[in-house]
């Protein structure tokens, strides 16, 4: 039977968990359908890349001052983007961890201002739950949720950011199981390090993946020095990654001072690369799933992305592969508002920063 469409509804998330400032208004149709419908309104990302460049990292403190400075004037463009007053939205949606604790509470305060002043529901979200999400969000049909739920389920998710990498289990919209995660740097942050360690520019996943295109053109055996990274835990029997090696080994060949540039990254990039997704796949194998997920700003790696469409189809495998447009891939808000969809019946009547939040 046909679903009945029942009017739609809007939400405004908020994102401030790291050093972007985010609001975006995402419009539901289908709401009481089990296959949705979602149109971005408007998506506005204030970056603060210029002003962390000098540094070559985040600085909290720094992050929190222009989040305050910003946040009025993302609103503000967010809601003019969209054509809409703060009347014509139903909910207000904010990230509220995992992130960097000034930063978090900076986005739920003026989520708490405006929803009082205008009297809106305020609901919470895991900025990690949001990752996954985006991928429901995409203008590919394959990616909005047009699938029934049970083509899809259950799915593993690969979390990729700056700040984590996790496998998830999904059992369905909001039932998650940590699989296993990093013990110590994160996929995101081994490249950021990387790239100041080579003077590669910042931030650091982009600035590696642009020498390692250079890179990749010279073969291994044409260049003065090869070099033979180690993929840290790619055949352990458990599910847990560690990138901190990687890093170091990289330190070490340039204390050597025996490395191409280009070279380096190109093969910095493909052990991150032969490690994801050799685990996110074995993950996928032992838990017998139906669909693997990406989320999170290292999924917008060209690179990646294009290997992970090569492993499935040299496997010949019946897997869904979710994979977010670029722009859903890195820290946004749109993902928060379609995470608060499903938790829009959910009210926590005390919401607070939790930096260190997890997913189960
Ligand atoms: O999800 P995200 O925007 O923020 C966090 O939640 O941490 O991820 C940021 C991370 C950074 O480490 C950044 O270097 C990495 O994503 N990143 C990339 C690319 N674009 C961003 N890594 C590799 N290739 C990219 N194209
Ligand atoms: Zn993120």
């Amino acid at each position: 039977m046909a679903a009945k469409n029942i009017k739609a509804i809007k939400i405004l998330g908020i994102d401030t968990s790291c050093d972007d400032t985010a609001v975006a208004i995402v419009k539901i149709k289908n709401q009481k359908s089990k296959i949705k419908n979602f149109e971005i309104l408007s998506n506005v990302v204030s970056s603060q890349v210029k002003l962390h460049a000098k540094y070559g990292g985040v600085y909290p403190f720094l992050a929190k001052r222009e989040h305050q400075k910003n946040l009025p004037l993302v609103f503000k463009k967010a809601l003019g983007e969209a054509g809409l007053l703060i009347s014509g939205v139903d909910f207000i949606a904010v990230t509220v961890g995992p992130g960097l604790e000034p930063c978090l509470w900076q986005g739920i305060n003026f989520a708490k201002e405006i929803a009082k002043k205008y009297n809106k529901p305020l609901i919470s979200v895991n900025h990690i739950e949001a990752h996954i999400l985006a991928n429901f969000l995409s203008e590919k049909p394959e990616n909005q949720q047009t699938r029934k739920p049970g083509t899809i389920f259950p799915a593993v998710c690969l979390v990729v950011s700056g700040g984590h990498t996790q496998l998830i289990l999904m059992r369905k919209i909001g039932e998650y199981k940590l699989i296993g995660e990093t013990r110590d740097d994160a996929a995101g942050e081994c490249l950021d390090k990387v790239a100041r360690i080579l003077g590669l520019g910042y931030p650091g996943g982009p600035a590696v993946a642009k020498f390692a295109s250079l890179g990749n053109l010279v073969s291994k055996k044409e260049t003065k020095f090869p070099i033979n990274l180690p993929r840290p835990m790619m055949y352990t029997k458990n599910y847990d990654f560690s990138f901190s090696g990687l890093k170091t080994a990289v330190l070490y060949k340039v204390r050597e001072r025996k490395y191409n540039k280009s070279a380096m990254a190109a093969e910095v990039q493909q052990a991150v690369i032969d490690v994801l997704i050799h685990k996110t796949v074995k993950t996928a194998k032992d838990f017998r799933v139906k669909s693997i997920i990406l989320g999170g700003g290292v999924v917008a790696n060209e690179e990646l992305r294009k290997q992970f469409n090569w492993k499935l189809e040299i496997e010949n495998w019946k897997f869904n592969l979710f994979v977010p447009p670029l722009d859903l891939c890195t820290d946004n808000a749109a993902m928060v508002a379609v995470a608060a969809f499903y938790h829009r019946a959910k009210r926590v009547k005390n919401i607070k920063a939790e930096a260190n939040l997890r997913i189960s």
